[in-house]
């Protein structure tokens, strides 16, 4: 069967890693992928924003599943019309989207269905917001309701931080996102991400991870769209796990039967746990990058079936098999990201970085000049390795960071701190 992967990140890198190794794969393309991506798959120059040309592509190509790895894409409604030509789709129509592009509507979903999450207001004008924000109790998050690429939320910790954010949203900081804002009580606890693929009426979860937004060491600075991750999350215990799924997946996915947009894809429930307890904090309907990284390289399972079971409604009595073994990423930046970067300077030595069969360079923001790789992007590369323990993985991903020739980027050094610090 030909796939057409639609992406260009470290995800999807690791998507089509993962799915050249199934006997089921014919031809493997993506659009609009990277350097490393080029090794997997041929890559294609298609304007995905192009639903006609996209559909046209693969009539032409005869491409028997499109997997989609970011969610704009997807609320942008390019599985409705893919579908709507006969094309197969890993990843969730536009309305079923509305879990990650509409924050206000999860949350009503949540309050609807009783899963445990932050108390909240939706918000369409300045005075209203502050009216409420003026009764709750600092610290307070501040939300941008619609897709803000990780930037829509602040978490203030004064009233006049609290007063600006609002002030920022409602001013068009975040374009038409912010036309509506969510403030949201703070919750406290320790994060973790949880995915499961869900085919509309059966959700099969996928093996654990964490991710470490902040982009310096010790969780300081501004967040990023991820500076590494690992799995399995020593926090979500089969316990937690359990009470995840009761709670949280499964009445979400009713939820969604019931209201007549079933969800098929990757549901991504970003997570606070405190105390055994998890509340949700977001939906993302996509996989999560860096989390996909070691995710895929823990996976013994094939992924094209599954994928493929998930868009046709047929995961029901399947399962997947897991390495025991731990995996962790590192990613790698370019230097003053997550702001201003300088692009185009030179990576060297990758070859020597991955001779460990046990670890893998994952491409996010690569492009080839003749023979040379260089940075294209504000997240450049996720150096993933297997190991028996977190310790181990991560040892052997910064041995191959190490190797790594790349003076224009930088990392944190202390990736999978809070599962070693639990002696993982
Ligand atoms: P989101 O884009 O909703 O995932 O928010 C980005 C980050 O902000 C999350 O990963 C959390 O670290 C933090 N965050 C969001 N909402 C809350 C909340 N209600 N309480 C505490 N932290 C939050
Ligand atoms: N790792 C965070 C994300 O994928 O949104």
């Amino acid at each position: 069967m030909n796939v057409l992967l639609i992406g260009g990140g470290g995800r999807e890198h690791a998507l089509a890693w993962k799915l050249t190794q199934s006997p089921l794969l014919g031809k493997l393309y993506c659009a609009p992928g990277n350097a490393g991506i080029a090794e997997a798959a041929e890559l294609v120059a298609l304007d995905v924003s192009d639903h006609g040309a996209a559909a046209a592509f693969c009539r032409d190509k005869q491409i028997g599943l499109v997997v989609v790895g970011p969610e704009a894409p997807l609320v942008a409604g390019l599985s409705d019309d893919l579908e709507a030509q006969g094309i197969l789709v890993f990843g969730p129509s536009k309305a079923a989207s509305a879990l990650e592009g509409s924050k206000g509507f999860t949350k009503d979903l949540c309050t609807e269905y009783g899963i445990p999450t932050a108390a909240y207001g939706r918000f369409t004008d300045a005075a209203s917001a502050n009216d409420y924000l003026a009764r709750q109790t600092l610290p307070i998050v501040i939300k941008a309701d619609g897709l803000a690429a990780g930037k829509g939320v602040v978490i203030a910790q004064t009233q006049q931080e609290a007063d600006a954010a609002v002030e920022a949203c409602f001013e068009g900081a975040f374009g038409e996102a912010g036309a509506e804002v969510v403030i949201e009580a703070f919750l406290s606890g320790e994060e973790a991400s949880f995915f499961a693929l869900v085919d509309g009426e059966t959700a099969l979860p996928l093996a654990t991870a964490q991710d470490h937004k902040r982009v310096h060491d010790g969780d300081q600075g501004p967040n990023t769209g991820g500076m590494g991750a690992y799995s399995p999350a020593p926090i979500m215990t089969e316990a937690v796990c359990t009470r995840t799924m009761d709670e949280i997946i499964l009445p979400t996915v009713s939820a969604m039967k019931a209201q007549g947009t079933p969800f098929r894809g990757v549901l991504y429930a970003g997570l606070m746990i405190e105390d055994g307890a998890p509340q949700l904090i977001e939906y993302n309907v996509r996989f999560g990058d860096p989390e996909t990284q070691p995710l895929m390289m823990r996976l013994k399972s094939d992924l094209l079936p599954v994928l493929l079971a998930t868009a046709q409604g047929r995961l029901g009595g399947m399962s997947l098999e897991w390495q025991t073994d731990a995996a962790l990423c590192v990613v790698m930046a370019a230097n003053g990201y997550p702001g201003a970067y300088e692009k185009g300077t030179e990576i060297k030595e990758l070859d020597a970085a991955s001779a460990d069969p046990k670890a893998a360079i994952f491409h996010a923001g690569t492009a080839r000049d003749g023979r040379r790789v260089l940075a294209s992007g504000g997240r450049v590369l996720g150096v993933t390795a297997l190991g028996t323990d977190i310790a181990q993985a991560q040892a052997r991903a910064y041995t191959a960071v190490d190797a790594i020739d790349w003076p224009g980027g930088f990392c944190r050094r202390d990736i999978g701190w809070r599962a070693l610090k639990r002696g993982a």
